[in-house]
C-alpha cells in the first residue's frame, strides 16, 4: 500500500460552471497562437475576467504571427473592433485564433479571435472576444521601417 495521500485535483471542489447560451466552433483557417487559463486574481468586481486582462492577452496573442514576419522590435500601433460577446469565468480555457489581414509598407494587421472552453466539458467553444490590431515594425530609434520580404 502507497504511502502517499490520495491526490484530489482541486477541480473536483469546483462549483459547476454555467452553461453557455451559444456556441460556435473553433475557426478553421486560423491558428491557434495562445491558449491561456484565467485565475481569479485576474477578475472585476463581477467576478467575471477583467476585460483589461483579455485585452492585454489579445495584444500578445495577436504579437506571434507579425512577430514571424517582422523578425525584429515591433510596437502596437492600433487595435480597431475590441468585442467582448460573452463574459469568461475563472477556470475557462480560453483558445486564441489569429490570421493576417493585412501586410502593408511597415504594419501588419492581424484579426485575433478568443475561444472559451469549459475546463470540464473541453470541445464546447463559445467565442467571447474578437479584435483586430496593427503592429508596425520599428528600428532601434522606434521609428517605422520596412517589413522584411
Ligand atoms: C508605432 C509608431 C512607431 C508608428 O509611428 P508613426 O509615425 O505613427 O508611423 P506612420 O504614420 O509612418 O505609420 C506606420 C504604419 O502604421 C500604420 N498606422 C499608423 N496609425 C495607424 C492606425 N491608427 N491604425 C492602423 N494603422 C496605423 C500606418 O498605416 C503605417 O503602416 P504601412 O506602412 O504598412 O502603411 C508610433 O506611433 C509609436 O511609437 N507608437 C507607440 C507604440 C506603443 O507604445 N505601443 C504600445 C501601446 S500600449
Amino acid at each position: 500500500m502507497s504511502s502517499f495521500p490520495e491526490i484530489v485535483p482541486m477541480s473536483a471542489n469546483a462549483s459547476p460552471m454555467p452553461a453557455y447560451a451559444e456556441p460556435a466552433p473553433a475557426p478553421s483557417g486560423k491558428e491557434l497562437v495562445l491558449k491561456v487559463i484565467p485565475m481569479p486574481a485576474d477578475t472585476n468586481g463581477n467576478g467575471d475576467i477583467f476585460g483589461g486582462w483579455v485585452m492585454a492577452q489579445v495584444d500578445l496573442a495577436g504579437s506571434v504571427i507579425p512577430a514571424r514576419i517582422i523578425r525584429g522590435r515591433m510596437a502596437t500601433v492600433a487595435v480597431k473592433e475590441f468585442i467582448f460577446k460573452q463574459p469568461v469565468r475563472v477556470g475557462d480555457i480560453l483558445s486564441f485564433y489569429s490570421s493576417v489581414q493585412r501586410i502593408g509598407r511597415t504594419s501588419i494587421t492581424v484579426d485575433v479571435e478568443v475561444f472559451a472552453e469549459s475546463f470540464r466539458t473541453q470541445g464546447h467553444f463559445v467565442k467571447v472576444t474578437q479584435a483586430l490590431l496593427t503592429y508596425v515594425a520599428i528600428d532601434d530609434d522606434g521609428k517605422p521601417r520596412e517589413i522584411p520580404r
